[in-house]
């Protein structure tokens, strides 16, 4: 068995998607911020150390073998302040805070999956400094860009970065990429197009400012489509899948994930928003948390059955060496 530290922890999607394979057992989780921890707790056995990463002293920490962590992305993504590490509000630096832990801890492996835009980010000088504080602690990094709706049969267009890390180059010369899959799952199976689901998720005449409601429905006439409300317009997604969950879509109403059913238009509900990333249909949510917390951390979190595919590649290459 294989002992996970999970950093930024957030829900836990990344920490599901390795406790799918029983090599790995997630034995500590740190998120600073309450809600997502509430959510993480309620569905694990897990007490998350919801300290500031800042704060936490690698003795404070059990030893483990696997670094897993989602890093802030706000820093690095293309919708967030271009400033990378020099990001006023330190959170472009909080990589550093998981080399400090990388270096007193020495885990065999390291799983870090960010935003797809980490590679070009400041001319690739991002994701350079990445790559050579990896390589200085001995560490192979492969990296990969994967799109959720290719490698983990689900229609989200949702294309992130992942750099698994080994210190024991052997593994490293095991592991095999992900090849694709068919995408079999179909938006019917995410969202539920059938049954009325409360009226706070509906679009009617009148409930909202300005002419929206008559925008939303001379533009929406699919009824197996997800479209988006752009602040001013409506958008189709072309491809027939989710777009990408973003973490502000339960803010202001722009980026909100809109569907057209027979019981009227309105917005896929939290729940299937974390269908939309893979989470198992048994995944809890806190009943008295706001639509806006829950819609934040669905988009924040992964596909969990990319991971799941990832976590069962790099068991593979480790039994390899160590069977
Ligand atoms: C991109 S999300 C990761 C989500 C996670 N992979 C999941 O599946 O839900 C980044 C998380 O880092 C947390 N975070 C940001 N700064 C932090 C800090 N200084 N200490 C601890 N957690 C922090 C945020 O609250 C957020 O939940």
């Amino acid at each position: 068995m294989l002992k996970c530290a999970s950093f930024f922890a957030g829900v836990g999607g990344i920490d599901k998607g390795f406790e799918h394979n029983e090599l790995f057992k997630v034995v500590y989780a740190n998120e600073f911020d309450p809600y997502p921890v509430k959510t993480y707790e309620l569905n694990s056995k897990l007490k998350v150390d919801c300290r500031d990463i800042k704060e936490v002293q690698p003795d404070e920490i059990p030893d483990f073998d696997v670094m897993l962590a989602g890093f802030p992305c706000q820093a690095f993504s293309v919708a967030g302040y271009r400033k990378g590490f020099e990001d006023e509000k330190g959170r472009g630096t909080l990589f550093f805070e998981l080399v400090r832990i990388i270096e007193a801890k020495e885990p065999e492996i390291v799983f870090l999956e960010n935003v797809k835009n980490l590679v070009g980010h400041d001319n690739g000088n991002t994701f350079r400094v990445i790559n050579e504080c990896l390589e200085q602690n001995g560490y192979k990094v492969y990296p990969m860009v994967l799109n959720a709706m290719e490698y983990g049969n689900i229609p989200q267009n949702r294309e992130r970065i992942y750099l698994v890390c080994f210190k024991d180059e052997r593994v490293y010369q095991n592991f095999r990429p992900l090849m694709p899959i068919p995408l079999k799952k179909k938006l019917s199976d995410i969202i539920d197009f059938k049954t009325k689901v409360d009226d706070k998720y509906y679009y009617t005449e009148g409930k909202y400012k300005g002419d929206i409601y008559e925008q939303l429905v001379a533009a929406m006439d699919d009824e197996n489509a997800v479209y988006q409300w752009r602040r001013k317009y409506v958008r189709k997604n072309k491809s027939g899948v989710v777009p990408t969950l973003t973490a502000n879509q339960g803010e202001g109403g722009h980026n909100v994930c809109l569907i057209k059913t027979k019981h009227g238009i309105r917005k896929m509900t939290p729940h299937e928003c974390f269908n939309t990333q893979g989470f198992s249909k048994k995944f809890k949510l806190p009943k008295d948390m706001s639509d806006a917390r829950l819609y934040k951390q669905a988009g924040n979190s992964v596909c969990v059955s990319v991971i799941e595919r990832l976590a069962d590649k790099i068991a593979e290459a480790y039994k390899a060496v160590n069977a």
